[in-house]
């Protein structure tokens, strides 16, 4: 399967600002991008103020001009509706279109994405607007994809207008019935919440203490179908006049959006991702969204629709990438099942608020060490054509739920957390250990995997929990993490133990939450700082007579747990099928921040794993903190704390072993990522250090040499071994 518009080569290209340059640098623009190697590029992101200099006059010429150029050039376009980006005479004209925080200060222009998601001016305008493009040209050979909006939430992902307010209300009513409904449960009889008409509601505005969480849960869905509701609007224009694959670009585990439903409405998934290039663990980040995009894309081929070619200006420092680095993360994002990668953006800019973010075309032009190695992508992208639309295939799978993430945001309490955070957590762990990771949604089909982890999913949802169990029952080792289970869609605290529906297939209940270590935090749970060391506490302790003979052990930074260590490692040992390198456990396992009181609800559950006798967890000492219950021809598995990324390595050698997953290649260098995609061997070398590599057989794609059964990887460089 390929990209809609098939092309033969993975795409390559970006961003095209052209409103910034005039005449003679577009020609020279077309002549560099033919020189890179760009067969694809985003158009118009920013045009509307050109587009529509005038509400109701539209300036299209230089845009048809444009497109046909590039299509002469062998250059498709991804042609964006520029609704991002609301023109000055909107904010004049309509005020009411400009957005307000929840404190009610309404935004003003000079910026971009200053429009409110509901307001029907914006909304009817931006439709109008992509409805005139698709029009003119929905049929252009040239334009073969429609990017509508751009990064939808990334600035203004909720609005606390009147018009808002309005539409949340009708949301509310269609939703939950009646305001009584609506009472019941947001359970406002408690704090005196209870509403006696449905005008008293309002968006969970500014307020002295906890919002209702009802209400931010209800605000969280209604925020992202407002957002959706206008890629919808102008979706629909589109289809009008136009058959082409529409998109919107995506910002990895965005958690404001649910993706989840928004990818039913795109023809293709994009993504922007920017890691950090001085966080040694980037590679991952790039792993991790692209392992998400691929699930969203429901196997289907996706691409990357911004990146930077070296550094941002966003962040308070920006490093660059270093040399390799670039060509090295697109190689990754093509190894996790990408069919090219487009940049923010073509042409650096030489004003405004993006001047010192990179481009592929920098200030310094062909004389800078970027340029060389934009043009040296490009050509590698070319030998890449029979990747394209190779399927990747994974064993593992992540479960990752928006709905959830928004209720633990919601609630108040029982931990500050994330399960996004969470999820990635184990995804790292998992990519550590050269295992391909699909991330998907409760809605999965989790038979097809041997190990599925389902890390903190506070939503109790029945349907899934029978899933997992027939996925239990043919095979798969389920790893439930906690927080999951803790509350019903609509964030009601289950009542007679956590884990609802998974406790038959769990074989445990949790009884009584046990955290928190604070070490970890930076502030306390008032949001004070904490300023403590060991050696104040020691100092005050001199004269602090009352509190000095306090014990405290939630405020201790680890659980040990206590493991029967040469049984654990028999375990492993016995059923290691092949000789993958083994994590000692000689560190001992720890848990963090969190920890629970687990009871047995079946008689069959083993315990690998108790909370020990010393640390943050004495209070639950020799109770259990990993469990194991065999059922059919798999097990499902209770991990009641958070685990450090140690402790995941273990009990992610021990899933393994009982599932007998293997990394796609074994024994390789520090630093060396493999991916098996189709055919496809992606040996990525994300060191500093020279990586020589044993028993590789094939086709380089990338340096066009053969590999026989020796490789040699210079330090952030990649190559592509074809096996077929
Ligand atoms: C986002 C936007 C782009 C650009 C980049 C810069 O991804 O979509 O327009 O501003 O950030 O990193
Ligand atoms: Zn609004």
């Amino acid at each position: 399967m390929t990209l809609p518009f098939a092309p033969k080569t993975p795409v390559y290209g970006g961003d095209y600002n052209p409103e910034q340059w005039d005449a003679g640098t577009v020609d020279e623009d077309i002549r560099l991008m033919r020189e890179a190697g760009v067969n694809l590029v985003s158009l118009g992101i920013f045009s509307w103020a050109r587009m529509e200099p005038e509400e109701g006059r539209y300036e299209l010429d230089w845009l048809a001009e444009l497109i046909d150029k590039l299509y002469a050039n062998g250059i498709m376009v991804d042609l964006a509706t520029g609704t991002a980006s609301p023109p000055a005479w909107m904010a004049e004209k309509h005020p009411e279109t400009l957005p307000v925080t929840a404190e009610g200060i309404r935004f003003g222009f000079g910026s971009r994405q200053q429009y409110c998601p509901s307001s029907p001016l914006y909304r009817r305008k931006a439709a109008e607007l992509a409805g005139e493009l698709a029009q003119r040209f929905g049929a252009h050979p040239g334009v073969v994809l429609w990017h509508i909006g751009n990064e939808y939430g990334c600035h203004i992902h909720e609005c606390f207008c009147e018009e808002c307010a309005a539409q949340f209300r009708i949301w509310l009513l269609e939703k939950h019935g009646s305001v009584d409904g609506i009472n019941k449960v947001w359970g406002t009889d408690f704090w005196s919440q209870r509403y006696g008409t449905i005008d008293q509601i309002t968006p969970p505005r500014a307020m002295p203490t906890f919002s209702n969480p009802g209400q931010m849960l209800d605000w969280r869905r209604f925020c992202n179908h407002q957002i959706l509701g206008c890629l919808l609007g102008e979706r629909e224009q589109i289809r009008k006049y136009s058959d082409r694959p529409v998109t919107t670009n995506f910002m990895g585990a965005f958690r404001w959006l649910d993706y989840r439903e928004w990818a039913r409405y795109m023809d293709v998934i994009t993504d922007d991702s920017y890691p950090e290039p001085s966080d040694p663990a980037s590679a991952c980040e790039v792993a991790w969204q692209a392992d998400l995009m691929r699930g969203l894309a429901g196997g289907k081929p996706w691409f990357l629709m911004e990146q930077t070619t070296s550094e941002v200006q966003w962040r308070t420092r920006n490093a660059s990438k270093r040399p390799g680095q670039y060509a090295l993360w697109s190689l990754e994002r093509l190894a996790h099942g990408a069919d090219g990668v487009l940049q923010f953006q073509w042409r650096q800019s030489i004003r405004g608020s993006e001047t010192f973010h990179a481009g592929m075309v920098p200030h310094a032009g062909k004389k800078s060490a970027t340029w060389h190695e934009v043009v040296e992508l490009g050509s590698t992208l070319q030998k890449l054509g029979p990747v394209v639309g190779a399927p990747q295939e994974a064993n593992v799978a992540i479960v990752l739920d928006w709905e959830s993430e928004w209720a633990t945001m919601s609630a108040v309490g029982p931990q500050d957390w994330s399960h996004f955070r969470l999820a990635r957590e184990w995804h790292r762990t998992l990519w550590e250990q050269g295992i391909t990771t699909d991330i998907v949604g409760t809605d999965a089909d989790l038979s097809r995997y041997t190990v599925v982890i389902v890390p903190g999913v506070l939503i109790d949802y029945r349907e899934f929990a029978q899933r997992a169990s027939r996925a239990v029952e043919r095979g798969t080792q389920l790893l439930v993490v906690t927080p999951t289970g803790l509350v019903t869609p609509e964030l009601e605290a289950l009542q007679g133990g956590y884990l609802g529906s998974l406790q038959a297939l769990l074989g445990v209940s949790v009884t009584d939450l046990y955290g928190l270590t604070a070490g970890v935090y930076e502030h306390d749970p008032m949001g004070v700082p904490r300023v403590h060391t060991e050696e104040s506490d020691a100092r005050d302790n001199l004269v602090n007579r009352l509190s000095r003979a306090v014990e405290v052990p939630g405020a201790a930074h680890s659980m040990p747990l206590a493991i029967d260590r040469d049984e654990l490692e028999r375990a492993r040992d016995r059923l290691m099928a092949v000789d993958s390198p083994k994590v000692s456990l000689r560190p001992g396992l720890r848990g963090q921040l969190w920890g629970e009181r687990v009871a047995m609800v079946q008689p069959d559950v083993e315990v690998f794993a108790t909370f020990a006798a010393s640390g943050g967890a004495i209070d639950v000492a020799g109770l259990p903190a990993l469990t194991r219950r065999a059922v059919g021809a798999g097990a499902a598995w209770y991990l009641a704390t958070d685990a450090d990324g140690f402790t995941r390595a273990v009990i992610w050698q021990l899933l393994a072993a009982y599932a007998r997953v293997h990394p796609a290649f074994a024994g390789l260098p520090d630093g060396v990522e493999a991916q098996e995609r189709g055919d496809f061997l992606f040996l990525l070398n994300h060191s500093d250090r020279v990586a020589e590599l044993a028993g590789i057989m094939g086709k380089d794609l990338v340096s066009g040499g053969e590999a026989t059964g020796h490789l040699v990887l210079p330090p952030r460089s990649g190559a592509v071994i074809d096996r077929r």
